[in-house]
């Protein structure tokens, strides 16, 4: 941005927002945006730029984190568990599950965000309710996944990673913009785009190639979410599997998420109106496990060096773990421990697996279970809130442990 940019706009309007912005960006959250004037960024309206700020504030709220529930497949096959693999994988087992969830007495009070499948935001559940209806009426801001996942074949010239494929871009960005809107128009208010990136220390994994084509597919997309209304989740995941250390993926980290904000920069991302979702610093699948307090200083150490304060909330993936972890115990002490003293922005947790395997298990397609499933679904979003307060006692949230694991599906979410 030239100087004269930021003498005649950015200083005027900086000194308009701190002189009574913040009450009308509040009021103004669900208001479409229509208005001309140029915002700070230079790309959006003012209007534009408060309602996101507004939305990402909402979803930044004390204590509060977001529930993925946006899995291509049905959840219980990403979830890793021998019998609840088992459960039929139709669109009315799915309807019927994630209703369950939206409607769980309470979860507003740990969940700001559900993110949903595009066949999600269309569906109701079996007495005719929208599930979007479902979510804000339980407190809660639903947004949209957007990616269309990635393809095996991956780029041209790039290496097979541990995953067992070559580096990969994600789908989606011909037709987002129209997207966008349709979503938008559905109530989501905010949106997911995941990408993926493999270590291999050996073969130079992420290679600069994957990296480019991550962080800038990432930074279009999440310009392309703004100028439609709707907060995007900037996830670029580097996966744990492979036998690389800690500081590997501490390294590995670091460069992309650099190489993520100048994307960002570049495309003229408002910041405050967006959030990350980055991986934890861990080390591979097949290496020694770290305790959570290592995992939580070279985890924060890394995000501290990239990711400008500007940017309202960082939610964390769970990412797989190994067969004799507990998944869902294990993200709760990372989090915890990253929480222990204060960051400068909201850390929380945006957990599929992680929140939802000892509910999958108790519900296991039964209706019957229900209550119980929504129990244990609700604890583990309390356990979560309090580790975004750095308050968890290790323990004290019932799961269903390391018993059952197995391989979960893999690839696209
Ligand atoms: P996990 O299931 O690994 O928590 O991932 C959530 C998610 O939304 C990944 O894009």
């Amino acid at each position: 941005m030239s100087s004269a940019v930021w003498r005649q706009v950015v200083v005027p309007l900086a000194a308009a927002y701190v002189l009574g912005q913040q009450k009308k960006e509040e009021t103004k959250a669900e208001a479409k945006p229509t208005a001309k004037k140029p915002s700070m960024n230079g790309a959006l309206t003012v209007e534009q730029a408060a309602a996101l700020k507004a939305t990402a504030a909402a979803m930044c709220a004390s204590g509060k984190g977001f529930l993925a529930s946006d899995e291509s497949a049905g959840p219980w096959l990403r979830a890793g568990h021998v019998e609840a693999a088992k459960i039929p994988d139709t669109a009315e087992n799915r309807a019927a599950y994630r209703s369950m969830l939206y409607t769980t007495p309470g979860l507003g009070e740990y969940i700001s965000g559900v993110i949903l499948h595009w066949e999600t935001l269309f569906q109701s559940d079996a007495a005719g309710n929208k599930m979007v209806d479902l979510i804000t009426g339980n407190g809660m801001i639903p947004g949209i996944k957007l990616d269309k996942g990635y393809d095996k074949n991956g780029l041209l010239g790039t290496k097979v990673g541990p995953l067992g494929h070559a580096e990969t871009w994600c789908k989606g960005l011909d037709d987002l913009d129209k997207r966008c809107a349709e979503a938008y128009k559905q109530g989501a208010r905010f949106a997911k785009w995941r990408n993926v990136l493999q270590i291999d220390t050996t073969h130079g994994l992420p290679s600069d190639l994957a990296i480019m084509e991550c962080t800038h597919s990432l930074a279009r997309y999440a310009s392309t979410c703004q100028k439609n209304g709707l907060v995007p989740i900037v996830e670029p995941e580097i996966v744990p599997n492979g036998a690389h250390d800690i500081y590997a993926c501490a390294a590995a980290t670091e460069k992309v998420l650099l190489a993520q904000f100048e994307a960002l920069k570049l495309h003229n991302v408002y910041l405050e109106g967006a959030v990350l979702k980055p991986n934890m610093v861990k080390n591979g699948l097949k290496a020694p496990t770290e305790e959570p307090a290592v995992v939580a200083s070279l985890t924060l150490a890394t995000l501290k060096r990239t990711v400008p304060s500007a940017m309202p909330g960082i939610f964390f993936l769970s990412g797989e773990t190994k067969l004799d972890e507990d998944n869902e115990e294990t993200a709760t002490l990372n989090l915890n421990a990253m929480n222990a003293s204060p960051n400068p922005w909201h850390v929380s947790f945006s957990y599929g697996k992680a929140l939802q395997k000892t509910c999958i298990v108790t519900w296991m397609g039964k209706d019957a279970n229900k209550i119980k499933a929504q129990d244990a679904l609700l604890a583990r979003c309390k356990a979560n809130s309090e580790a975004t307060k750095g308050k968890y006692k290790p323990g004290s949230c019932p799961s269903i442990g390391s018993k059952g694991n197995i391989e979960m599906q893999g690839g696209a979410y």
